[in-house]
């Protein structure tokens, strides 16, 4: 289900006007208050995206990736208060147990990247992309999709991949097929390609609108069948950016996350996931320079964090991801609060069949990941 039907079916559960007036402190300390009643029964696990005034309450944080290990393992906790995106929560529901409640303080937290490939529009792909070339196409998918794509692709023998392990699965995928279907991101599917010796020249994109190739070479040379989507974060980082910046420092660092263009990441001289990006700036020499091209409270973060090395945006104009920013204090105590009066609101539910088929796609990531 995507946000916007997930919203349809929950709109009575709109936030209470009383939140947005209450001081943070009141909201920090009923938060603190709350949690140390349920102890290890409560678990909010954060994406790296998150805001500050969230992270703080975090039980965890981390990439895609190791929130999907992190939900699978913890069997403890009763409540999942998850502190990220839709489609987040939906993997945790799916790799959590039944008796496991995941809640998304704000329904309206989706990502506009996994509402990019809708199923119908892939079952459509699909079948004409079997037409085409047989049986010979592993379908892919970024974890950024919807649970009903993850099943698609789970019933369909392959699997999830993340920004951390893309590499990885897909040379797996290339043991089981001739060819992929990368959905829904076509720039870290571009990307991860190229980078195991892919030439551009034998990837296509397709587009769900037109139902069509947008592709110039003969048919039967493709070996990458790209989605026509994007994340619309990442989309604003440019190669105007990185020009900019090598002509004002010359001496500073370009790192950009995979879900930025083909263009932006061969200008750069390092490309990875969050925790990539994280992990290279706590290492980084003191003194070192870097532009980052990444979520804006991600950037804010690594530059209050270590005061010692020059870190700047590489796009100046940066927002933050909006979506991930409805998370925010007030809508974390809300959910908090019904939760101690015994009210479970805005809990993530996937349905049984898809969230069994898409568990086939997690696992199969999961299963050749460290
Ligand atoms: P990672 O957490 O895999 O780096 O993905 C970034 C992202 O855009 C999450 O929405
Ligand atoms: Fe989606 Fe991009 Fe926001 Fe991640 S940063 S949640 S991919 S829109």
């Amino acid at each position: 289900m995507n946000v916007l039907d997930t919203l349809k079916k929950t709109s009575h559960n709109q936030m209470p006007e009383i939140y947005k007036t209450l001081s943070v402190e009141r909201m920090e300390q009923r938060v603190k208050d709350i949690k140390e009643r349920f102890g290890t029964r409560l678990f909010i696990p954060a994406h790296h995206y998150q805001k500050d005034e969230v992270v703080q309450f975090a039980d965890a944080t981390g990439d895609s990736l190791q929130l999907a290990q992190i939900s699978a393992e913890n069997k403890d906790a009763e409540y999942v208060v998850f502190c990220g995106v839709h489609f987040m929560a939906e993997t945790a529901d799916i790799l959590t147990d039944e008796s496991q409640k995941v809640i998304l303080p704000d329904m309206r937290a989706g990502c506009s990247m996994a509402d990019m490939a809708d199923i119908e529009q892939t079952e459509r792909a699909w079948g004409i992309l079997e037409q085409t070339f047989g049986d010979t196409v592993l379908p892919l998918t970024y974890v950024n999709s919807t649970a009903a794509i993850k099943a698609f692709v789970g019933k369909n023998g392959g699997a999830t991949v993340t920004s951390s392990n893309a590499k990885e699965m897909v040379s797996w995928a290339f043991t089981q097929k001739q060819r992929i279907l990368f959905l829904p991101d076509q720039h870290l599917g571009r990307n991860t390609a190229y980078e195991l010796g892919v030439p551009l020249d034998q990837m296509a994109v397709w587009n769900p609108y037109t139902d069509s190739f947008e592709y110039e070479g003969a048919i039967e040379d493709i070996k990458v069948i790209l989605w026509k989507g994007h994340c619309s974060v990442h989309e604003n980082f440019t190669v105007k950016n990185i020009e900019q910046v090598r002509e004002e420092h010359p001496d500073m660092n370009v790192l950009v996350h995979p879900e930025c263009s083909r263009e932006v990441v061969s200008f750069s001289d390092y490309a990875g996931s969050t925790k990539y990006i994280i992990d290279m700036i706590d290492q980084a020499p003191i003194g070192s320079k870097w532009a980052i091209g990444t979520e804006m409270n991600l950037v804010k973060r690594l530059i209050d964090t270590h005061p010692d090395k020059q870190i700047v945006s590489l796009n100046p104009h940066m927002c933050p991801c909006l979506t991930m920013n409805r998370i925010d204090l007030p809508h974390l105590l809300w959910t908090l609060e019904e939760l101690d009066k015994g009210n479970v609101i805005n809990q993530i539910i996937v349905d049984k069949q898809i969230s069994s088929q898409a568990n086939l796609a997690l696992d199969r990531m999961l299963n050749r990941s460290i």
